[in-house]
């Protein structure tokens, strides 16, 4: 299977390098691709997903024909874009790799369309952030498989019609209410990836130390895990940086408690919250009484990013009940104040500096 990533610009050039973030230089990303798994039998977590896709590639495969396209949303770093690799590599083609925010112009979609082969995954990563002229020409290519280009303007304009193989597109989005109901409808598949429990994430961490030559106690990838969000992203980035405090200590393996004292190091906290998080918390908290509190207001006491906010920290305060969505704005739990409470002086500190 051939991996082609259409890079022409950074989908996020304002997101900082944070634990949450991805990681983009061309040395970790051969780290990650090295981590990967490459089949779904290797993929650990998201049964019911992999128990529909299982069926959705038999019944292609028996008809000879491209999977349905295919909408897989939820938060970050739950493994949308592996799934679509793992999804080409088992049919047997070629996945290409796009995220909305590199395809400006209508020529950057029609490239990459006119050069797919029978069967082809086209990967479209932030879905929900395409143009209204690339979302417009993604229409007819997904129902019709045809490619309505037009020339001219005015009264001289003129549409041709140009066939396309028949592919697969796979969008992915953090966002899935932000995408515009025809581009919804035209998925045949719609898939949520939820937040992995910390046994799956200790199995995935394990596997990886395996991979990255490093050794570690089953305890110490369950310590790694609970730290990790749910997410494998984290969980294979906090192991590295685990792995880089005892390669700096020389020593060999990685336990639990040198896993604790590591990631202390880097404040990711037992329940997995990082600096920020806490900032948002404390925040909301000392500013404006726990809430409710609007976005903005929260994004601008904090000084981070709405969408940051949004999409990279709350789905995972929401999901362990230390933040709620009231139509009036968040207000911040009781859980997420006794949480605060237990490691109050580290908290306090944020707002000394
Ligand atoms: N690495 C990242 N995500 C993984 C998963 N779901 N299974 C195995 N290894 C992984």
């Amino acid at each position: 299977m051939a991996i082609t990533r259409n890079h022409n610009s950074n989908p996020n050039p304002e997101k900082r390098e944070l634990l949450t973030t991805k990681e983009t230089n061309q040395e970790q990303e051969n780290v990650e691709e090295s981590i990967r798994p490459h089949s779904f039998d290797e993929y650990i977590g998201q049964q019911d997903l992999k128990d529909v896709l299982s069926i959705v590639m038999g019944a292609a495969k028996t008809r000879n024909e491209p999977i349905d396209h295919l909408l897989l949303y939820g938060p970050p770093g739950l493994g949308k874009t592996t799934i679509s690799l793992i999804l080409a590599s088992e049919m047997g083609v070629n996945c290409k790799i796009t995220a909305a925010p590199a395809l400006e112009r209508p020529r950057d979609i029609t490239g990459l369309l006119i050069n797919l082969k029978p069967g082809d995954i086209l990967f479209i990563d932030e879905i929900h952030r395409l143009n209204r002229l690339t979302e417009e020409l993604l229409y007819p290519a997904m129902e019709d498989y045809r490619l309505e280009i037009t020339m001219g303007k005015g009264q001289a304009a003129r549409t041709r019609s140009i066939s396309l193989p028949k592919f697969t597109l796979v969008g992915a989005t953090t966002k899935v209410g932000a995408l515009t109901s025809p581009l919804r409808d035209r998925f045949g598949l719609i898939q949520r990836l939820k937040f992995y429990q910390p046994e799956e994430l200790a199995l995935i961490i394990l596997r990886t130390a395996k991979l990255l030559n490093t050794a570690i106690t089953q305890e110490g990838a369950r310590e790694i895990a609970r730290r990790s969000r749910g997410t494998p992203r984290i969980a294979n980035r906090l192991l590295k940086r685990v792995r880089d405090y005892i390669q700096v200590k020389q020593l060999d393996t990685i336990t639990d408690e040198l896993a604790s004292k590591a990631l202390d190091i880097y404040q990711v906290d037992p329940q997995g919250l990082d600096w920020t998080d806490r900032l948002i918390l404390e925040t909301m908290i000392n500013q404006f009484n726990g809430g409710p509190v609007g976005l903005e207001a929260v994004a601008a006491a904090t000084g981070e990013d709405a969408k940051t906010i949004e999409e990279v920290y709350e789905p995972y305060l929401l999901q362990i009940g230390y933040l709620n969505r009231t139509p009036r704005g968040r207000v911040v739990t009781s859980a997420a104040h006794q949480h605060l409470g237990q490691t109050g002086e580290e908290q306090l500190s944020l707002f000394e500096e």
